[in-house]
């Protein structure tokens, strides 16, 4: 249930430089990562480390000309492309469970992941499909559908997540992806499928927790 990545020029620019943005989102340490906030939104533990936001909880305590700092590479490829309005590292520890939810967004934003350090069992489930992330290629889907992602593996997982406005014909093309999806999965509280459920319908070869 992804959109295809080669629909947004936008997705492909980030790859070229996913080499340098993996480069610096390395060099942190765990301890300049932010706990994300929303405890009732996940288990385990999820670090967020944001770079660009345009609104965001007062529980969220962050700097973010500090965090520029620490990457500047990072942020300069963020200024060369002012559609995204925000962006931030995303790094999930082993056994990080984000539970099933709908994200609150405007209808012309798309979310995308550039994937810098994944694995085989990490995975996101979006509607009814399960989807593995691949290093250095950006992942995109649409946050109104209900998804959820966990860390089965034993190290972490690591992406650059990223919000950006849609152009008219990105809009149009997710208007038209949008139509062949079940209406259900807009409204996570009535479908609700849990992992479980998933991998016991599909050939998803995964272990627990390596
Ligand atoms: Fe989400």
């Amino acid at each position: 249930m992804l959109m295809e990545a080669a629909q947004f020029e936008l997705l492909s620019a980030l790859e070229e430089v996913a080499e340098e943005i993996r480069a610096e989102a390395a060099a942190l340490r765990a301890s300049d990562y932010v706990v994300w906030p929303d405890r009732a939104a996940y288990t385990g533990t999820w670090l967020t480390f944001p770079l660009a936001l345009r609104t965001y909880p007062d529980s969220l305590v962050v700097d973010l000309a500090a965090h520029r700092a620490l990457c500047p590479q990072t942020s300069r490829v963020l200024d060369c492309h002012p559609r995204i309005f925000a962006a931030g590292f995303s790094r999930m520890e082993p056994g990080c469970h984000i539970l099933p939810h709908v994200d609150k967004k405007e209808p012309n934003v798309l979310r995308a992941h550039l994937a810098l350090k994944t694995g085989q069992h990490s995975v996101m489930r979006v509607a009814e499909s399960l989807h593995h992330w691949v290093d250095g290629q950006a992942l995109i889907f649409d946050a109104l559908i209900d998804h959820e992602t966990i860390n089965l593996g034993s190290e972490d997982r690591l992406v650059l997540m990223f919000d950006f406005e849609m152009t008219e014909d990105e809009l149009a093309y997710a208007k038209r992806f949008n139509s062949t999806v079940d209406p259900r999965f807009f409204s996570p509280a009535s479908v609700n499928i849990p992992f479980g459920e998933v991998f016991a319908q599909s050939d998803c070869e995964m272990s627990p927790m390596d």
